[in-house]
């Protein structure tokens, strides 16, 4: 199922830095190359996989209604797509033969909390619990994203979405619910998923959901401003981001000793020649796609230019 959208694979990332420090044939890698405690795992995201995109109560997405309407690369949807909501178990059997560690997924908001806010979907629920519980079964850890680009479309309706500040609070909500129900068993929480893309993909060029861009970065969007929204949409992100860290600090990381991050796509960019230009213009781009999620995670400060165009 080509559903196509960036997912980062940490752990790849990892093997790759490892390869490259001993190159070596693929094949002569094992485990013991890697340091102690290397977690070996595998990651996808609720729309890609779980399919039941209309049942046990689930409501639609953003994902959904953009597939539906036929932008995605290959007109396909994920009404089905791996169906894992039925087949987890056939799934978790194959990643135990796989040998992996971790299975990162990602909880599907309108699965969970279908009107985006208030009552718990006992059905979704129920699902997530049996995944996780089926995952320690076998000995794999759960690494859980809460919020993996699948916004509710009902949230999107009421109030733009990632455009409008009022994502926090319904974004610390469902966090909330999803420490209090599965804390238990996960150790290992991801609060957003890269922040620092789905502005580029929904608000900048408009290629993913809710397709808002403007002239001359994206085409054919019917609304949007793509010198504004993408960074009010990774400014809420990374504000719902910290919110959720600190409910877990406050609430629940001592009963519960997990822990808690961010996952960011790192694109990097080197200069193509040592001229003062191009060792700018690389520093830029990194900036652009990494550095601005970075700076405000590390140091709660904002880069000049994203300062200037976002925050008057
Ligand atoms: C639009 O942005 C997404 C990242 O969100 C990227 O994957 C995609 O390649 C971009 N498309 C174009 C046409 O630039
Ligand atoms: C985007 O918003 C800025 C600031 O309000 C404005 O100057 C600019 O004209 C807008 N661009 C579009 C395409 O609407």
């Amino acid at each position: 199922m080509p559903m196509i959208f960036p997912f980062p694979v940490a752990v790849a990332a990892a093997l790759f830095a490892a390869a490259a420090l001993a190159p070596r044939h693929a094949s002569a890698l094992t485990r013991h190359d890697f340091p102690e405690g290397f977690v070996f795992g595998a990651g996808t995201s609720a729309y890609q996989v779980e399919g039941a995109a209309a049942e046990d109560g689930r409501k639609p997405s953003i994902w959904d209604t953009f597939t539906h309407q036929g932008h995605s690369s290959d007109g396909s949807t994920a009404d089905v797509s791996a169906d894992q909501y039925h087949h987890y178990k056939e799934d978790v059997k194959l990643m135990h033969k796989m040998g992996l560690d971790a299975y990162r997924f990602s909880i599907s908001w309108p699965r969970l909390i279908p009107a985006g806010r208030g009552q718990i979907n006992p059905k979704g629920l129920e699902y997530y619990n049996n995944l996780i519980d089926e995952l320690i079964l076998h000995g794999i850890q759960p690494h859980v994203t809460i919020y993996h680009f699948d916004l509710p479309q009902v949230l999107q309706d009421e109030y733009g979405g990632l455009l409008s500040p009022r994502f926090i609070d319904d974004y610390t909500a469902y966090a909330n619910v999803c420490f209090k129900s599965f804390g238990d068993r996960v150790k290992h929480w991801v609060t957003v998923n890269e922040p620092n893309i789905e502005p580029i993909g929904g608000y900048d060029n408009g290629s993913q959901p809710p397709r808002r861009c403007s002239y001359p970065f994206g085409a054919d969007c019917a609304e949007g401003n793509s010198s504004t929204e993408p960074y009010m949409a990774a400014h809420h992100l990374l504000l719902a981001h910290a919110s959720a860290v600190s409910l877990y600090r406050e609430k629940y990381k001592a009963a519960q000793g997990g822990q808690i991050g961010i996952t960011l796509l790192g694109w990097w960019h080197e200069p193509a020649t040592d001229t003062p230009q191009d060792a700018a213009a690389a520093v830029r781009m990194n900036d652009f796609h990494i550095g601005w999620s970075v700076l405000l995670l590390s140091t709660g400060s904002c880069i000049r230019w994203y300062m200037e165009t976002t925050l008057r």
